[in-house]
């Protein structure tokens, strides 16, 4: 199937990095639907802006922790398109608790498992049943590298390492009937969701990043609708890490190598 015939279905795609993979998906051709939770005002502006570059897009409200509300979404675009053939589970559905673990309430910690994993349980169930009738699709989750890297927020970590576990244990489940199903671990990445890092943290990220900046939105939204491409056939259970060299360059700046004399500067 050709790109152009393909629905493709984003959550959170309003702002951030769902927005940018939003356009690059209406840019490919495909039709897109935009869900977000409240701000109908982003969503409607990603639509006008597929629709500026000869795409097709529609805006649709739900909020993806509510079994009820997904069901209502899947419902609507079957029963309008007949078929899903990407799914982008995106939406940053909990702002991660950042305070020790010693003074961390279970209910934070709770609330925090319970939305980033809320958020892709109901959407994935609905849509993998879809796809695995149509016996072809595409998945993408889209996490995080706090999973394997310390943030500060113990919270954020375990979820995101869990939903790394949950996407490969879907997309063995979803193999035989020829669903591919992956994983882009992004970095941190400006967005609305960064807006609060100082202009040090930025500098910091920036010195640790091969291309030498915060990677913004569109970078993220590139590598994901190239995941989600009807041309690239040749992954599933994979995550990908998207942090723009930030792990290894910190390791050569701050860890164990630059003390060993193998650091950045050195590095020739
Ligand atoms: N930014 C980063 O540094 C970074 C780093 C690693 C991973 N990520 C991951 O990347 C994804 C996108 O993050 P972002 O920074 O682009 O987020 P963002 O700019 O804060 O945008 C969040 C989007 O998610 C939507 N949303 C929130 N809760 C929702 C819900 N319950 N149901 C449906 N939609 C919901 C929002 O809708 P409204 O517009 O209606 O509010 C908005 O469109 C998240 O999964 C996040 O964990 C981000």
């Amino acid at each position: 199937m050709s790109n152009a015939q393909r629905v493709v279905l984003i959550s959170g795609a309003g702002r951030g990095i769902g927005a940018a993979t939003a356009r690059e998906f209406g840019r490919r051709g495909c039709h897109v639907i935009v869900n977000y939770l409240s701000n109908s005002e982003a969503a409607a502006g990603v639509v006008e802006d597929i629709e500026s570059t000869g795409g097709t897009a529609q805006a649709v409200p739900a909020d993806v922790c509510d079994a009820g509300q997904v069901d209502a979404l899947v419902d609507g675009v079957l029963a309008e398109h007949g078929r899903i053939d990407v799914l982008v589970c995106n939406a940053n559905t909990a702002a991660p608790p950042y305070v020790p673990f010693a003074s961390l309430p279970w209910d934070a910690f709770a609330a925090k498992l319970t939305g980033e994993l809320s958020g892709v349980y109901f959407l994935t169930q609905r849509v993998l049943a879809a796809m695995q009738q149509q016996r072809t699709g595409r998945i993408i989750f889209v996490s995080s590298t706090a999973a394997d890297v310390i943030t500060g927020s113990i919270a954020h970590s375990t979820a995101t390492a869990a939903l790394n576990v949950f996407s490969q244990q879907v997309s063995a489940e979803a193999a035989r009937y020829g669903v591919a199903v992956n994983t882009v671990a992004s970095g941190a990445a400006n967005t609305d969701a960064t807006s609060f890092f100082p202009e040090v943290i930025r500098q910091y990220f920036g010195e640790r990043s091969v291309h030498g900046r915060l990677p913004e939105a569109a970078d993220l939204g590139r590598l994901i609708a190239l995941v989600g491409d009807e041309g690239f056939a040749v992954a599933t259970g994979q995550v990908i890490r998207a942090d723009d060299g930030f792990n290894l360059l910190t390791q050569q700046l701050d860890g164990p190598a630059a003390r060993f004399g193998g650091s950045a500067d050195q590095g020739e």
